[in-house]
């Protein structure tokens, strides 16, 4: 609408002003935040941005290749992938409590991407080195470390919106997502022309795949839950609930597969199978701390398995979650 393409304008014409000719860095993660922030921004500065997308081998199917696809093929923006996922295979490697997994994932991200954001500071071959570290930061973002933080919600921030950082790097601080509420981030996304899917995402975290694979995290199980849950979002994408005209997609605000390292015994032919489970996990809330399993037709859960069991050798039982939280959590890590 017009009102969003007026604040397009006026946002654009804040970053030109606050940025002159100065060169910015930016953490794509390929979330709706960090992207929004990213098509903002290089439609105000164009290559005087360069986004760094630290792929840390534990994001969905296809996501990396998606995200590069979109900023770096359609948007023609200046994207620097790196591919950093051996580095926290290696470091996963034997660990299986939940919090060292978030520890070691979010310190490691902070490690890679600092490196690379030195680069862009020292500059050289033509460039005069980057000033600005650019956040998607949103308004409920600045309200919540300003108050009480859980100890999750600690290692949530500290894990993109890395508080801290631009000091620690020299960096000056662009955040122009600050002001506005989820919502509105979502329009404006829209309004600069980012795809519906893109902009009306579910929520992933920040340590991705390493929280839902249970236990030690293991290349071959990413590979395994990455198709699982694939094929889970792909049917709550294609059903629609009649009364509503809407997708499952839409009326659930996150779902996802989780790994389970536990084999159990199936039958497929004249063969017996003993392989993995993946449970699979659909919730219905409004701000995240409390959430109600949703309540999936029947129909496209038994799909969803069939495909599974199927489709992805290695996996021979499925379930579905129906906890609450609380007292469960939404993640299982
Ligand atoms: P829980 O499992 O605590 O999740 O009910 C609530 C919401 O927070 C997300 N979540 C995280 N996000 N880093 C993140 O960026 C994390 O370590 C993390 N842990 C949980 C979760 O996906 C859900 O949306």
């Amino acid at each position: 609408d017009w009102v969003m393409h007026d604040h397009v304008a006026e946002a654009v014409e804040a970053i030109r002003q606050q940025v002159g000719d100065e060169e910015v860095i930016l953490g794509l993660s390929g979330g709706v935040d960090s992207s929004v922030a990213a098509a903002l921004i290089h439609r105000a500065i164009g290559d005087q941005l360069t986004c760094v997308f630290v792929d840390h081998g534990l994001l969905r199917l296809n996501e990396g290749d998606m995200v590069m696809e979109m900023f770096a093929g359609k948007l023609h923006a200046k994207v620097i992938r790196v591919d950093a996922s051996e580095l926290f295979l290696s470091r996963l490697a034997g660990v299986s409590d939940p919090e060292q997994k978030r520890k070691i994932i979010g310190g490691l991200f902070v490690d890679v991407f600092k490196a690379e954001a030195a680069k862009l500071k020292a500059g050289g071959n033509g460039h005069k080195g980057a000033t600005f570290l650019a956040q998607g930061t949103i308004y409920p973002d600045v309200i919540e470390s300003g108050g009480a933080k859980s100890k999750k919600a600690v290692t949530i921030k500290s894990h993109h919106n890395v508080g801290g950082l631009p000091e620690q790097l020299g960096l000056k601080l662009l955040e122009p997502l600050r002001d506005l509420f989820k919502d509105e981030v979502r329009e404006l996304g829209l309004a600069l022309g980012l795809p519906h899917d893109m902009v009306y995402r579910h929520p992933f975290p920040g340590p991705g795949l390493g929280v839902r694979i249970l236990g030690e995290v293991k290349k071959e199980y990413a590979d395994l839950l990455r198709r699982a849950d694939a094929i889970f979002i792909e049917e709550l994408r294609s059903t629609v609930e009649p009364n509503s005209g809407k997708t499952w997609y839409e009326l659930t605000s996150q779902a996802f597969a989780v790994f389970l390292p536990v084999k159990s015994v199936g039958v497929m032919g004249d063969g017996r199978t003993y392989d993995y489970v993946v449970a699979l996990r659909a919730v219905q809330t409004s701000d995240f701390m409390t959430a109600d399993w949703a309540e999936l037709p029947y129909s496209l859960l038994k799909k969803v398995s069939s495909r599974i069991i199927n489709e992805v050798r290695g996996i021979n039982r499925v379930v579905y979650d129906v906890s609450s939280k609380p007292p469960a959590t939404i993640e299982w890590e």
